[in-house]
């Protein structure tokens, strides 16, 4: 099964692609989350990446392109995945579309979340993250049982370099202007699925399954 999840940045994409991990046994692949290792490495990816990413700016297609062939070359993808963040824009989604033909393993499925840019604010300046696992907590509709430590590994929670304000209101523009086009393009196939995700985040894990009740 392979799957995309598009929505504004704290939509809860990463949220929810664990749930449907979790229960169908495949990856998630979170663009965010591999540039954000190549940054802590200090690879020469990381390095060029994260001019953009601090400032809540795109990484240039041609890079995260190759990143995430490289990815689904690995032995666990072969199953299927969840790609979280990945297509955002439409060069990216039509080298994916080219690729999954190729392959002749289209997608089986487009969860776009919806949400208000007030919420999507409010979501992303509350929460911080596990470096270890990548769970992520909320100050004040999800936080960890003991403050700034993560629940599963102990491990203490941090903040990311662009979940300032300013910086998320760039995102979210951002995200209008390259990544919406994307509802579009995956409509047009039969492919999208929405989810009102203004719920607590079980509500939303309901409502993201009942979407996909002919698809898994
Ligand atoms: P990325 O890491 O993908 O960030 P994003 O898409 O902006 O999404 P977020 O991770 O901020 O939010 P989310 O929707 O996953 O929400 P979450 O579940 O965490 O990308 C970061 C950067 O990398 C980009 O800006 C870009 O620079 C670069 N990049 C990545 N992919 C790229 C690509 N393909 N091309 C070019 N550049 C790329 O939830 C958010 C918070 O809300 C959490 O605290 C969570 O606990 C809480 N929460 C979740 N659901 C609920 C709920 N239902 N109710 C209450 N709280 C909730």
């Amino acid at each position: 099964m392979r799957f995309v999840f598009l929505g504004l940045p704290g939509a809860g994409k990463g949220t929810q692609a664990r749930v449907l991990s979790e229960r169908l046994g495949i990856p998630q692949v979170s663009t965010g989350d591999i540039l954000r290792e190549h940054v802590q490495e200090g690879t020469s990816l990381g390095i060029e990446a994260r001019t953009y990413m601090d400032r809540g700016e795109y990484v240039p297609d041609a890079l995260v392109v190759r990143m995430v062939e490289e990815r689904l070359r690995e032995p666990d993808a072969s199953k299927g995945f969840i790609l979280d963040g990945f297509p955002r824009t439409v060069p990216q989604a039509l080298v994916l579309a080219r690729a999954l033909d190729a392959a002749e393993t289209p997608l089986d499925a487009v969860v776009k979340f919806t949400i208000s840019d007030a919420i999507a604010i409010r979501r992303i300046t509350g929460r911080s993250t596990c470096p270890a696992c990548k769970r992520t907590y909320h100050a004040v509709w999800s936080p960890p049982l003991a403050p700034g430590v993560c629940d599963f590994d102990g491990v203490a929670l941090e903040k990311r370099s662009d979940e300032d304000e300013l910086t998320v209101k760039r995102r979210l523009a951002l995200y209008r202007q390259q990544t919406e086009p994307l509802e579009t393009f995956y409509a047009e196939r039969g492919l999208m699925h929405e989810v009102d995700a203004e719920a607590p985040a079980a509500t939303v894990s309901e409502r993201m399954l009942s979407s996909l009740v002919d698809v898994i």
